[in-house]
């Protein structure tokens, strides 16, 4: 544990909170008055500062901007009807955030100091959390290469950022969803495990293809055979296969969702079977046609759990359950908002509150 994070607050002298309509969130385009900024120079991160949101200079010759050495995290704080803030779980985003750091050869920050730099902003911008069943304040840490090089190789300064937006549901029905299974997201030995900048950057064509066919999102496949599932865009994919809660093996090509590792905690607890293994398209398509395919969702910070309406695969589309008549992703979803929302005992110790 290090000592008190020194952070050097500057308000804003003009909020824009009262001009921001709250019930038109449409995710990731509404920010808070404040954002955290910090470097890293000279081995070390220093000048923590909580600062008015807005426009930063950085040179057009940063690694960054060329090189693609930047990734960020997604997390969301929630507002309890006692007035009380919680985060949900950035311990396990502390831990993603190093990993990614240290596979993008970039500098880790101390688990201690990224929970203190968290609670700091959102406790400035505390009012900006929305109180509306679904919503909350999505918390965007990021981190990217400063140095002016062309030349390929690590940095050695960096920033750091955190950015806050109000935010309601990122789907906001069923998904219709398409295997896909000619171009790849990530392969072994990649960096798919990864929240960096390029995995996102790298799946727009192929999501962008998908979305002109009309779908909302794919669901990606191993990058050898196409053979087996991976995960989708914004979301780690789930499955109730015959009462058993199935989803691939959180290895190195898939990111290893809070969300996830969430849900499947909470299985344990409702005594549901879960298995984390491979799962091959032609078995998703099988117990989709022989009704054994129960339940399908993508689970994320920023999907929360998102039931899928349909899966598109070899040409065949396989529509399942509505979601209101699922059993599990209906009680997970009522479960995880009533601990979020500061409503059913924490049992697991997954809200960090902020004082
Ligand atoms: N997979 C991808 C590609 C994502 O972008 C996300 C979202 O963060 C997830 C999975 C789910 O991870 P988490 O539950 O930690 O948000
Ligand atoms: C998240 O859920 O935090 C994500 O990263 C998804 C997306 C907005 C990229």
């Amino acid at each position: 544990m290090t000592d008190t994070l020194d952070i050097k607050i500057t308000k804003t002298s003009k909020s824009r909170l009262a001009e921001t309509d709250f019930s038109n969130l449409v995710f990731g385009r509404t920010f808070s008055d404040h954002m955290l900024v910090a470097d890293y120079s000279d081995g070390e991160w220093k000048n923590f500062e909580i600062v008015p949101y807005g426009e930063i200079t950085v040179s057009p010759g940063i690694s960054a901007l060329h090189y693609g050495q930047s990734f960020f995290e997604g997390i969301k704080a929630y507002k309890h009807a006692d007035g009380k803030v919680s985060i949900f779980r950035p311990d396990k985003n502390a831990q993603r955030f190093n990993k990614s750091a240290e596979r993008l050869c970039m500098p880790t920050i101390p688990e201690d100091v990224f929970l203190q730099s968290l609670a700091a902003i959102v406790d400035v911008d505390r009012d900006w959390i929305p109180g509306a069943p679904g919503h909350s304040l999505y918390i965007r840490p990021f981190m990217f290469a400063t140095d002016q090089y062309l030349g390929v190789a690590p940095s050695k300064t960096y920033k750091y950022i955190v950015l806050l937006c109000p935010v309601g549901p990122y789907f906001t029905k069923p998904l219709r969803v398409k295997i896909e299974t000619h171009y790849t997201r990530s392969a072994e030995g990649g960096m798919g495990f990864a929240k960096s900048s390029g995995n996102y950057g790298g799946s727009m064509f192929p999501a962008k293809k998908a979305t002109e066919e009309g779908f909302d999102q794919l669901i990606w496949t191993d990058a050898k055979e196409h053979k087996y599932i991976e995960e989708m865009g914004a979301a780690n994919a789930m499955f109730v296969i015959d009462g058993t809660v199935v989803t691939p093996p959180a290895l190195d090509t898939i990111l290893d969702g809070v969300t996830r590792d969430t849900v499947i905690q909470l299985a344990h607890d409702f005594g549901v079977p879960v298995e984390e293994r491979k799962v091959s398209v032609d078995e998703l398509i099988e117990t989709a046609r022989n009704g054994k395919l129960n339940d399908a969702f993508g689970a994320g910070t920023a999907a929360t759990i998102a039931p899928v309406g349909s899966i598109f695969a070899n040409g065949e589309e396989y529509f399942l359950t509505a979601p209101e008549n699922r059993e599990f992703s209906q009680k997970v979803l009522k479960t995880l908002d009533a601990i979020r929302y500061g409503n059913a005992p924490d049992t697991h110790g997954w809200n960090y509150l902020v004082s």
